[in-house]
């Protein structure tokens, strides 16, 4: 089924929010870099989401792919902790061509070993990865939380066989904690991470000039 937000039923109240959105020419910026934009994630985003947490690829180390309905939940999930705690996820786009080329997310943890710390997660989809965007992304995110958010230390879980994004997680700095299997409640099946760990200090060190 697609999921838009003008197929919404009549009344529904996402339906009006959508519109609202979807007619807006502005998009909220969370943050940008040299390359990327990360920005609020609305109803016109849903065929996005769908793109990213429906497909087995793409979900290939995060357990099993989301429905329709799931993927498009996550936008309201996340624009409701934007709201009320100041953090969540959004759509990362290419500043050049404008392109919606995956979904990142800045959270406070909810790893029990780690509660407390903030945690990142990205995803670029399939035609867009190899260009460095995971990094550069993750890397504005790391900054974000460190410099705006003050945040104290960052953690990350990635399935241990991943090797592309245990690659960008050690390439910015990050310490690998070992192998935890945490239940993951918004990733069902994914019962299997490699942990990172990335503290302000050890960052501000790494990033000296
Ligand atoms: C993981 C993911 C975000 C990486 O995106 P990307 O934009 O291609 O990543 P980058 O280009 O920034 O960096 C990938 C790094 O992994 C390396 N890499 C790629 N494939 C690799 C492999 N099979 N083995 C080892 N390293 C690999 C790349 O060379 C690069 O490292 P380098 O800069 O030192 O050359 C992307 O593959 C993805 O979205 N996968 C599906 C969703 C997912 O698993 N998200 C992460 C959840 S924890």
């Amino acid at each position: 089924m697609g999921l838009t937000a003008t197929n919404l039923p009549e009344g529904d109240s996402r339906k009006d929010k959508g519109q609202a959105l979807s007619s807006s020419p502005q998009r909220e910026i969370i943050f940008e870099t040299a390359r990327l934009q990360l920005v609020r994630a609305n109803l016109i985003d849903i065929p996005h989401f769908v793109a990213v947490y429906c497909s087995q690829v793409m979900m290939a180390h995060l357990g099993s792919p989301f429905s329709e309905e799931q993927a498009a939940a996550r936008i309201d999930t996340w624009n409701t902790q934007w709201n009320e705690l100041g953090w969540g996820g959004g759509v990362v786009i290419d500043k050049n061509t404008q392109a919606s080329i995956g979904t990142a997310k800045i959270i406070l943890t909810k790893l029990p070993d780690y509660l407390g710390s903030h945690e990142v997660g990205y995803m670029i989809l399939p035609q867009y990865q190899g260009n460095r965007f995971a990094s550069e992304i993750t890397g504005g995110a790391v900054k974000y939380l460190f410099e705006r958010a003050r945040a104290q230390q960052i953690v990350a879980d990635v399935h241990p066989d991943n090797s592309p994004s245990n690659r960008v997680l050690q390439k910015l700095g990050f310490l690998n904690q070992g192998i935890k299997s945490y239940n993951q409640a918004d990733f069902p099946g994914y019962d299997q991470q490699r942990i990172w760990l990335l503290t302000q200090d050890k960052w501000k060190a790494d990033n000296k000039t």
